[in-house]
């Protein structure tokens, strides 16, 4: 059994030092936007996926940067698309996020991206029906858990306690913007990424065959 305590081990794996974590500005929407398909096969480069590659972006990470872009935090190597490897992204109200982006996002990737111009039953046309339909989370989801996140990261900077930083500073944020609580979806297949969300105090609220909807109250 080690004998390092938990601080030293982190410290002991902690990313180099030119890796940092710092806010979004407007000028990382491409690289969000890059590291988005680059996870999204459950957690792995998804861009074999997608004939339309800002699709997963433009569902996943840019309308929360549009919405509430101080809950963004961005982790920077200095290298890749600006610098952007992973970032933490989302809302603290999800019920007031859903209203604006009914009204304000989802018609515009609606017209760039009708259902009909995708291949029927392709990733593609999985994400244009989610923004021809957008579904509203439970509400009882919302009041107990208003806030949810994103959270991704490329392979290089995986595991360096990274993904532990964008997370406690989202919770920090969103529990200072009034948030009791943060939900978030996870494919079950990413059994990693379940294994992260538990370990950071997240429990399963529902499970359907492909997905788990998880939860942790705040702070
Ligand atoms: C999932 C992900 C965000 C985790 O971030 P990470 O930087 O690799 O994780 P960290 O190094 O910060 O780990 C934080 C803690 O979780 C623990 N942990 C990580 N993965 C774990 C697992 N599968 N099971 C149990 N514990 C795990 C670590 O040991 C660490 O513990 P400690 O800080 O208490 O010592 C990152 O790997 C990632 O972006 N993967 C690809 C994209 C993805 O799957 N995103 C989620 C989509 S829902």
């Amino acid at each position: 059994m080690s004998r390092l305590t938990a601080p030293t081990r982190r410290a002991a794996r902690r990313a180099p030092s030119r890796v940092s974590v710092r806010p979004y500005r407007r000028s990382d929407d491409a690289g969000l936007s890059a590291v988005c398909l680059a996870t999204a096969d459950e957690g792995r480069d998804g861009s074999a996926l997608y004939a339309r590659p800002s699709l997963p972006g433009e569902v996943y990470a840019l309308p929360y940067v549009r919405f509430e872009p101080d809950l963004c935090l961005v982790v920077d190597d200095g290298t890749r698309e600006g610098g952007v490897s992973g970032y933490v992204l989302g809302t603290s109200d999800t019920a007031a996020f859903e209203d604006w982006a009914t009204r304000a996002w989802w018609p515009g990737v609606r017209s760039r991206h009708p259902v009909a111009d995708q291949e029927p039953g392709s990733a593609d046309a999985r994400l244009a029906a989610l923004a021809a339909s957008p579904q509203p989370t439970a509400r009882a989801v919302v009041e107990a858990y208003p806030a949810h996140l994103h959270v991704d990261l490329m392979p290089h900077v995986q595991g360096q306690g990274l993904g532990r930083r964008l997370l406690e500073g989202f919770m920090q944020h969103a529990h200072g913007a009034g948030a009791a609580g943060v939900h978030l979806g996870v494919s079950t297949g990413n059994e990693r990424a379940v294994g992260f969300y538990e370990r950071l105090g997240f429990e399963v609220l529902e499970r359907t065959e492909r997905a788990l909807l998880m939860g942790r109250l705040l702070p």
